[in-house]
């Protein structure tokens, strides 16, 4: 499964051949551009020729022909305008796309909520008649099908999680009866397309959020929908998961008849969120924080039920950008085993979130970390006499997962500074995960 690129020298001729992973061509007056996805060509073109499998590219000079790879029968190249929000990329004055794409999200939350009820009907009502509805995705955008697929049990939809590459053991389970839901930001990793393709083959249908229009993903689905956070550039995802999140919501709370409560808890989630960036007394914090963890090799992350996730995708952001040793896990796997680890000084983060069982239940594992002298760091809307460092996050109320992720992700910034990483383009790391 590879996707080839093919340079004829003596005449200038490019022929590129998709099968499996993602090619797409780029059109404008300055050429013909071939890419993976149409990120790398925004600056550059103004129309973009999506390419399927077994679809062959030709390009002499400016003319681009497409042919079926199989039957060698020329094709119709549909080109596609690019929109002119998407056409737009750059840091805005911030030093970073990363602390911009954070700051972004005051907005990008009201993005990703704004669909109209109805264009949730034809999704809500397969949702309704399907035995069972799976969410799946890969690294953070798993992370994000876990908070969707909890959305969806909150209102009685039997609801499942999978991550793309361990879900071979659930592929025979699943059936046309059901629905999965994809999650990318990208709609192009391939772990996550490998296991669509097999799920389509059986005619299973196929809902989708995607950040990247035209993407892969999209154009399998039977149901795309957009996060619509914008190009999202840092090779760490922050806005495409906190927007995958919010249209989660959105759709359960429409299945719940409650569309209008869920636009008011984002409209004060998006409205609190800039207060938050705004009062620099929280960047303040979270900086000499960072340059605390500076030394500290490993750090351990404990969250509960919604925030479960929240410490998964914490830990994975601050590993991404900064390679330190943090890892997530639930509170309650504490004594089973974490605790071991702690000594005098590990530092320990608590997501203080949700409802008061769960946060009692974080906050009774900090309590017995702070025992083993670990040094407590609480994410909460309040503070806490256990808390010897408190990062203060507003309480999200129903979305609590976006609010206790951003000082997570500003952490994660300020750290690679300190590190002198370059927090865009972390090592080893793609974008688009386009092959296994
Ligand atoms: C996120 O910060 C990571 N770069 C990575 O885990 C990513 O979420 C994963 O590769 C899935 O990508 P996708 O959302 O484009 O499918």
């Amino acid at each position: 499964r590879n996707t080839f690129v093919v340079l004829d020298h003596k005449t200038g001729m490019v022929i590129a051949i998709r099968q499996g992973s993602p090619l797409v061509a780029g059109h404008s007056k300055k050429g013909i551009f071939l890419a993976s996805d149409t990120l790398p060509l925004l600056k550059n073109v103004d129309h973009i020729v999506y390419v399927d499998d077994d679809q062959l590219v030709e390009v002499r000079g400016t003319d681009l022909s497409i042919y079926s790879a199989k039957s060698g029968k020329k094709l119709k190249v549909k080109k596609h305008k690019l929109s002119q929000k998407i056409e737009k990329i750059d840091r805005d004055g911030f030093p970073h796309f990363m602390i911009k794409e954070i700051f972004e999200q005051q907005h990008t939350v009201l993005e990703a909520a704004s669909y109209s009820e109805g264009e949730f009907t034809d999704l809500i009502k397969k949702i309704k008649k399907s035995k069972k509805v799976y969410t799946i995705g890969a690294g953070t955008a798993a992370f994000a099908a876990g908070q969707i697929a909890r959305f969806l049990r909150n209102v009685g939809i039997d609801a499942q999680e999978l991550r793309s590459y361990e879900s071979e053991n659930y592929l025979p389970l699943i059936s046309k009866k059901d629905l999965v839901i994809a999650v990318s930001q990208s709609g192009e990793t391939a772990d996550t397309l490998e296991v669509i393709e097999v799920l389509k083959n059986k005619e299973v249908e196929i809902a989708s959020i995607v950040n990247m229009i035209g993407s892969t993903l999209t154009r399998s689905s039977d149901y795309p929908f957009f996060s619509r956070s914008g190009p999202e550039i840092c090779v760490a995802s922050t806005k495409a998961y906190t927007s995958q999140i919010v249209w989660g919501y959105v759709l359960s709370k429409t299945i719940d008849g409650k569309f209008n409560e869920a636009q008011k808890v984002i409209a004060k989630l998006s409205k609190d969120l800039k207060k938050y960036f705004a009062d620099k007394k929280h960047q303040t914090v979270l900086k000499k924080l960072a340059k605390k963890l500076v030394k500290q090799d490993h750090v351990f992350v404990l969250g509960k039920n919604q925030h479960f996730y929240t410490a998964l995708e914490g830990a994975l952001k601050i590993k991404e950008i900064t390679y330190k040793h943090f890892e997530g896990f639930s509170a309650g796997e504490l004594k089973h085993g974490v605790i071991a680890l702690i000594e005098k000084g590990t530092p320990v983060i608590g997501v203080v979130g949700g409802t008061k069982q769960e946060q009692n239940d974080v906050l009774s594992s900090l309590i017995e970390v702070k025992a083993r002298k670990a040094k407590v760091i609480g994410i909460a809307d309040k503070t806490n006499e256990f808390f010897d460092i408190h990062l203060y996050s507003p309480d999200g109320g129903e979305l609590d997962a976006v609010a206790k992720v951003v000082p997570f992700q500003l952490l994660s910034y300020y750290l690679a500074i300190e590190l002198k990483n370059d927090p865009d383009k972390p090592r080893n790391l793609a974008k688009s995960v386009t092959v296994k």
